[in-house]
């Protein structure tokens, strides 16, 4: 079998836990493959709700081995803090879960640095969840990091300290005040606790699965828009997360991808800081950020919130090779009577379709207005039974992206879901 591979096309919170869930029936692994506990997916089903971090959504199928993948980054704590809060509801978790020995261990003095780092930008900050996510794929790339695979080490305790010191000397630089004891107490109690699971070489593993013709989905965290090579830089996280993260970050060749699956908002939001050219202030974006119920699964933050944007999105879908389309939230519009679509933007006193290497200067959304359908499309099961405004605003999406919608998202809820197809 190929890797599947399922990811966000805009600036992240598109709803990706919840189809992760959906889909996991039909899979026999689901592996994270980039990012760590910034990102925050939602599932909800049988009155259960969970926001998950490090924890592949596919952890409530029965059938279905998750893996946290070789390009994560891990946070021993909040990864124990899951596992209680899960342990409960599924008490077979340690058969369930896999970890992978290549990623990345977030050290306590990371959170620290992300704080530090963010305090000493002012008013330029990203906006960070604060994670330690920047610092700690920093380490990784400057040749510094501590790997899963490293706690069974001799002398892991030493190694942890060393780094420990060395970011004590940078944060000395940054003159920020902070206190690790009891963290790090925490951080080390995370450490047994991850000794419980297996921890395995999880490029072996997803190949040999995938030999094996089991079906395996890769779950993207952030968005297109976050990545770190091709997002909207400096405004970004900092990992690859379009559809080659999924290659490097779980060691599967890249011509063994098989469908990629994009998902989008019917609008925009953004959380922490960075352009969005289609951002609504004011009571527009009031109004779709409460009807939305848009705030930050990690940080509880309240995201900012705009109309779609078809420029975005064509770029997102170049990068990622989309085969399919996924929407969601487009019942946020069952009560308006008005829908906007960017197709392009004016910029410098042309059109333009294409995004350009800055997009912190002024870029103007050029939209194409639809009806709204005014009427509640929540639970609705059939494509057939959609409002005809809705269809012809779908239509006119897959028109212009040139790849179909196969999965209409219509509410939290797994059964709140139309497939058509
Ligand atoms: P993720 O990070 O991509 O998994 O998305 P989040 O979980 O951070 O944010 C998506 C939010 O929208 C969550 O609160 C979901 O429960 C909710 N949600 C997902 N799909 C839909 C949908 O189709 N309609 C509505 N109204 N809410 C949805
Ligand atoms: P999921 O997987 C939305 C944003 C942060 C900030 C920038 C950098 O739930 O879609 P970082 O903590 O990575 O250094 O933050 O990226 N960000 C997200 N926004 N959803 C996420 O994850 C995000 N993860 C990071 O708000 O602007
Ligand atoms: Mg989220």
């Amino acid at each position: 079998m190929k890797l599947d591979v399922l990811l966000g096309l805009q600036w992240g919170d598109e709803g990706k836990g919840k189809i992760v869930d959906l889909l996991s029936k039909e899979y026999d692994v689901i592996a994270r493959f980039q990012g760590g506990p910034n990102a925050g997916h939602s599932l909800e089903f049988n009155n259960i709700k969970q926001v998950l971090h490090t924890i592949p959504s596919g952890i409530f199928h029965p059938n279905t081995k998750n893996i946290v993948g070789n390009g994560m980054v891990f946070d021993p704590v909040i990864f124990k803090n899951e596992v209680q809060e899960l342990e409960n509801k599924l008490p077979e978790i340690k058969e369930k879960l896999l970890i992978s020995q290549k990623a990345h261990l977030i050290l306590p003095s990371h959170r620290i640095l992300d704080s530090a780092a963010e305090a000493a930008k002012g008013k330029t900050k990203i906006g960070s969840t604060l994670k330690g996510i920047g610092p700690t794929y920093m380490d990784k790339t400057g040749r510094n990091g501590l790997r899963i695979g490293d706690i069974f080490s001799e002398n892991f305790k030493n190694k942890y300290k060393t780094l420990k010191e060395k970011h004590k000397q940078i944060l000395a630089l940054y003159n920020y005040d902070y206190d690790i004891e009891q963290y790090e107490k925490e951080w080390f109690a995370g450490i047994e606790k991850m000794k419980e699971f297996d921890i395995i070489q999880g490029e072996y593993y997803i190949n040999e699965a995938l030999q094996n013709n089991k079906k395996v989905l890769a779950e993207g965290a952030q968005g297109t828009l976050l990545d770190i090579d091709y997002g909207s830089y400096p405004f970004v996280t900092s990992s690859n997360t379009i559809a080659p993260g999924a290659s490097s970050g779980l060691g599967v060749a890249p011509n063994n991808t098989g469908e990629v699956f994009g998902i989008f908002k019917a609008y925009c939001t953004r959380v922490g800081s960075g352009p969005f050219p289609t951002e609504l202030t004011g009571e527009k974006g009031e109004k779709l950020q409460k009807e939305g119920n848009e705030y930050g699964a990690t940080t509880g933050r309240a995201r900012r919130c705009g109309w779609l944007d078809l420029v975005a999105l064509k770029y997102a879908i170049m990068l990622n090779g989309v085969t399919k389309l996924i929407m969601t939230k487009a019942d946020v519009f069952d009560a308006m009577d008005k829908i906007n679509v960017a197709t392009k933007y004016t910029y410098k006193g042309r059109n333009i379709t294409e995004l350009p290497f800055d997009i912190n200067t002024d870029l103007e959304p050029v939209y194409e207005t639809f009806e709204g359908w005014e009427t509640p499309t929540s639970n609705l099961k059939n494509y057939a039974d959609l409002p005809e405004n809705f269809k012809t605003y779908i239509r006119f999406i897959e028109n212009e992206l040139q790849v179909p919608v196969y999965i209409i998202s219509l509410g939290p809820d797994r059964n709140q879901t139309i497939i058509k197809e």
